[in-house]
């Protein structure tokens, strides 16, 4: 199978429009950070088409870095389907520039996400009234096919909590992680962009992992708060900080076997300076920062 990084940033992306944060100057420069898009992935089984992994609000140039499997006639779709690990903005927004689509979109989930999807914001009634939407439901713990691919999906429970525009509603929602195993190659991937609790479930999938993308959002628990942004720490955002104890540095430290990259990274994240401490700290523990554009084939 192919792993295709499309956007390694976490929401507002790397700068962020209105940030004049250190490291979003950084970006801005292109000197000590390069800058990316927001949270995306593409994967392709060994046999058959890409699938978008999260639809972010930079899918329109992500999407055009990927080759259509088929290119007769006019409308090529470059991707057979979007599988969503959460409900989140920064996830989802980019399901709204797909409505050019001639056939309906395909579109995997858990329950949940759609229910945020029908009942909090919307993006599903709206696309199935320009291009239709079919929604296809997985379940945790459950691993299932992708159509005309070798590819199986598997999503797991990472925790965390719902997005903001469900407050009052009712809608219960945290989120998944996704396992893809390639039928044709035996390769493993697990793809986490946010994770609140490092439990067992978690523990197993990237012990038989031969790759491993992991929430790389936030350096410090208090990060926002430290830089006056935001009173929210990282576990009230359902992300794990990096550092610290009970971070995912330090929990990752117990695996050998997945190759394992940093995604979601937000921009407040000095991970992202390319000469700071925290990023050397990352590359010591045998951790590596994605970008976009990165491409691993398993
Ligand atoms: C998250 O990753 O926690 C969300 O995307 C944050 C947000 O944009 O509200
Ligand atoms: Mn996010
Ligand atoms: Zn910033």
């Amino acid at each position: 199978m192919r792993v295709r990084i499309l956007g390694s940033a976490a929401g507002g992306g790397f700068p962020q429009w209105n940030c004049r944060c250190p490291t979003c100057e950084a970006g801005r420069e292109g000197v000590r950070a390069r800058p990316r898009t927001q949270s995306s992935l593409a994967i392709r089984g060994d046999h058959g088409p890409w699938f978008l992994v999260n639809a972010s609000p930079d899918a329109r140039q992500q999407l055009e870095s990927l080759t259509p499997l088929h290119t007769d006639g006019l409308r090529a779709p470059p991707i057979a389907g979007v599988l969503l690990t959460d409900a989140e903005i920064d996830h989802t927004a980019g399901l709204l520039l797909l409505r050019e689509s001639v056939a309906p979109v395909r579109v995997y989930g858990e329950g949940g996400v759609e229910r945020a999807l029908r009942q909090g914001y919307p993006l599903l009634p709206i696309l199935e009234r320009y291009c239709g939407a079919e929604w296809q439901t997985l379940a945790a713990g459950k691993a299932r096919p992708l159509e005309g691919s070798s590819l199986t999906v598997e999503p797991f429970d990472v925790g965390g909590d719902p997005p903001r525009y469900l407050d009052g509603s009712g809608v219960e929602l945290g989120a998944s992680g996704l396992v893809f195993r390639d039928r044709a190659t035996g390769g493993v991937v697990t793809y986490v962009p946010g994770l609140a609790q490092f439990d067992d479930g978690v523990r197993s999938r990237f012990a038989v992992s031969d790759l491993a993308l992991v929430d790389g959002t936030f350096w410090r628990d208090d990060e926002l708060a430290q830089l006056g942004i935001s009173d929210r720490s990282a576990r009230d955002m359902g992300h794990l900080p990096l550092s610290g104890p009970g971070g995912t540095l330090e929990a990752l430290a117990a695996f050998e076997r997945p190759r394992k990259a940093l995604v979601h990274i937000n921009n407040t994240n000095p991970i992202l300076f390319e000469d700071s401490p925290e990023r050397a700290a990352v590359v010591r523990a045998g951790i590596e920062v994605a970008y976009d554009g990165l491409e691993v084939e398993l």
